[in-house]
């Protein structure tokens, strides 16, 4: 989604600004675009282009630009079409201000109106425009009370036209009347700041700023901040000062490359065994007295052994990943749990009930939907006033430097490393893991399966590194060639049933999102009830089927489909049964409570293949971004 790098200080500001552009392509973007001050005209010189980077890299090749404070911003498209006109920044009328804006504000319509109304015209038909016209005629009223053009007058300036917009954001704003200053803002929508050697970067996320600083600020919801090369002043919404220490980033300096694979998301499926690896090296710690496993978190779960029911809140890839968690911590921890989408759960929560836990889950720590969720519900447990309905907080993650991470103190990093790929591949298995190791300390605590039980669990857990390598090994020709026969398809029903039902819906959505080609997961018993009008040899079922409970059900509803000409696609250990499947993606067979961790893998591949070999964007698809931060 649409990324904001912004600077101030000494050095040439186009090359730290596109760097930093460069550390946010992942995120998922249309255009992109830069503005920097010159320090020979003190003018501000804006460029912008459709598509990728390296188109405005092209329009800058020969472009000499001096100047050491400049705002750079990718877009991804809310209000208006990827076109240039629309892309970012924005300036307004005089040439004066630019401004870059992460978020939607919801009241442009009403502000735009106005301004049109005092005859100022528009060129874009982005909500975002309105802000550098608005700003422009504060700096107009404030030099009448003959205020100096510096970063002052531009921060009273944005501070003023803020407290009029409605909505999520995080803005950047420069001034040629203050050519030294920058003046940064947030409102639901991350920013962070990093303190370099001689300048200021902020970013709208940690990648931009990893390579040149650890040393950050981030800014707290409703902060303003100007930057100067001489220094940064914060204020909160109240406009009070606000004085706190940096922190140190927690991330390694992220290491974006590819591996010689042909593009991030394959890189990254072959990622998963090592992340098994860094999983049970991480949480699984040997208690020496009594030789038995235990979960290990960096908190205090104590406020565990209360919990009578678990509420999980999240969206897509992670929302699937929690619907795994539920099947686990109901069926194997006893606990009753429910999984919400974050965007329905923020305007239509259940009911409140007591001694509850709520889960967030979110790769990158910042998808709207889901912040705003967990803030809702801490505000209205907290409005309880009752000890038992109080918040109690989990957050699973990647980023523990996210919105999540300073909003919940319980973090269970699922330690993936940066995800390039838009479509989430390893962070789905690690945040898979994440649930494993929950349900086997809620076990523990709950008491709900024999200590055997728990034994055999964390037994198959640590053979999942090799098993999961040999799946790749089996699988990556495979589905390559597999690929080649459905390339060309136009839709695919994944079926799956109980712990494996989340799996079909993850596979359909892996790959509906890279190959742009029609697909619905349904559990296995539901496809009588009307998907089953949809099948015909034109459209091959891919049943996931695990010896268990639902075994010899998931075969019968394959039947079902085979009996109205569907080519079946297994994905089974080779076993009595799943000779009724046309093509098997065999998977090892082991104990069905970790299926999910095997059975999506080659689904990954087959949906890694078929997009490949559409020659599509694999990594970036279309329309899509990597971190959702609008509502
Ligand atoms: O960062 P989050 O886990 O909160 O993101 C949630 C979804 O936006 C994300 O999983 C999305 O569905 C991915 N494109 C899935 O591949």
């Amino acid at each position: 989604m649409c990324g904001i790098v912004a600077v101030t200080g000494y050095k040439k500001a186009l090359p730290l600004l596109i760097n930093g552009l460069e550390k946010l392509e992942y995120r998922g973007y249309d255009s992109a675009g830069i503005a920097v001050i010159s320090s020979e005209t003190k003018n501000i010189v804006c460029n912008k282009a459709e598509g990728k980077l390296n188109n405005l890299k092209n329009n800058l090749k020969n472009a000499e630009i001096p100047g050491t404070v400049g705002i750079g911003h990718t877009r991804w498209a809310t209000h208006g079409k990827p076109e240039v006109k629309n892309a970012h920044p924005h300036l307004d009328s005089l040439g004066k201000v630019a401004v870059v804006q992460n978020g939607i504000i919801e009241n442009y319509q009403e502000l735009k109106s106005k301004l049109e109304k005092e005859g100022i015209s528009f060129d874009s038909d982005t909500d975002t425009e309105v802000i550098p016209h608005l700003i422009q005629k504060e700096l107009i009223a404030l030099s009448q009370l003959n205020l100096e053009n510096n970063g002052s007058t531009l921060l009273v300036a944005v501070r003023n036209v803020i407290s009029d917009l409605e909505g999520s954001y995080a803005l950047a704003v420069i001034w040629s009347g203050a050519p030294d200053s920058l003046v940064v803002a947030r409102r639901q929508a991350p920013l962070i700041i990093g303190l370099g050697e001689g300048e200021f970067i902020c970013a709208s996320d940690t990648p931009a700023i990893a390579s040149f600083t650890k040393i950050i600020l981030p800014l707290e919801d409703g902060e303003i901040a100007l930057l100067t090369p001489l220094g940064i002043e914060i204020y909160d919404s109240n406009n009070e000062r606000q004085y706190r220490n940096p922190i140190s980033l927690q991330i390694a300096e992220q290491v974006i490359d590819k591996n010689n694979f042909r593009h991030y998301m394959l890189k990254e499926i072959y990622d998963q065994p090592e992340i098994a690896k860094y999983w049970l090296e991480k949480y699984l710690i040997k208690d020496l007295k009594t030789s038995k496993f235990q979960i290990k978190y960096p908190f205090d779960t104590k406020f565990f052994e209360s919990i009578e029911r678990i509420e999980i809140v999240a969206c897509g890839t992670s929302k699937h990943a929690a619907m795994v968690g539920k099947f686990l911590l109901e069926q194997f921890s006893g606990i009753p749990t429910n999984v919400f989408f974050a965007s329905e759960f923020r305007y239509s929560p259940p009911p409140l009930l007591p001694n509850t836990l709520t889960i967030g889950v979110t790769q990158s720590g910042e998808t709207a939907d889901t912040i705003a969720a967990i803030k809702m519900e801490i505000q209205r447990r907290a409005s309880m006033g009752d000890e038992s309905y109080k918040p109690n907080l989990v957050a699973i993650t990647n980023r523990i430097e996210s919105s999540i991470g300073r909003q919940i103190s319980n973090i269970i990093d699922i330690g993936a490393g940066i995800e390039i790929g838009v479509a989430a591949t390893k962070t789905f298995f690690a945040q898979l893991l994440s649930f494993y190791g929950l349900a086997i300390k809620f076990a523990q605590i709950k008491q709900s399966q024999s200590n055997e039980t728990i034994s055999q669990l964390i037994s198959e857990l640590t053979k999942l590194p090799p098993l999961v390598e040999e799946l790749l090994e089996k699988h990556n020709q495979s589905s390559e060639k597999l690929a080649h026969e459905f390339f060309n398809i136009k839709d695919v029903i994944f079926l799956g049933r109980g712990i494996n039902y989340p799996i079909a819906l993850e596979g359909a959505l892996k790959l509906k999102e890279i190959s742009y080609i029609h697909a619905a997961g349904y559990p296995a018993g539901e496809m009588k009830h009307g998907p089953i009008a949809l099948l015909d040899k034109k459209v091959p079922v891919i049943s996931i089927a695990f010896p268990g409970e639902v075994f010899d059900k998931v075969i019968s509803n394959a039947q079902e489909a085979k009996a109205r000409d569907a080519y079946l696609i297994g994905v089974a250990p080779k076993c009595k049964g799943t000779e009724i499947f046309d093509y098997l993606m065999a998977i090892p067979s082991t104990n069905e409570w970790i299926s999910p961790l095997l059975a999506i893998v080659p689904l990954q591949l087959l949906s890694y293949h078929i997009a490949a070999h559409r020659g599509l964007d694999v990594d970036q698809p279309r329309n899509l971004a990597k971190s959702v931060t609008v509502e």
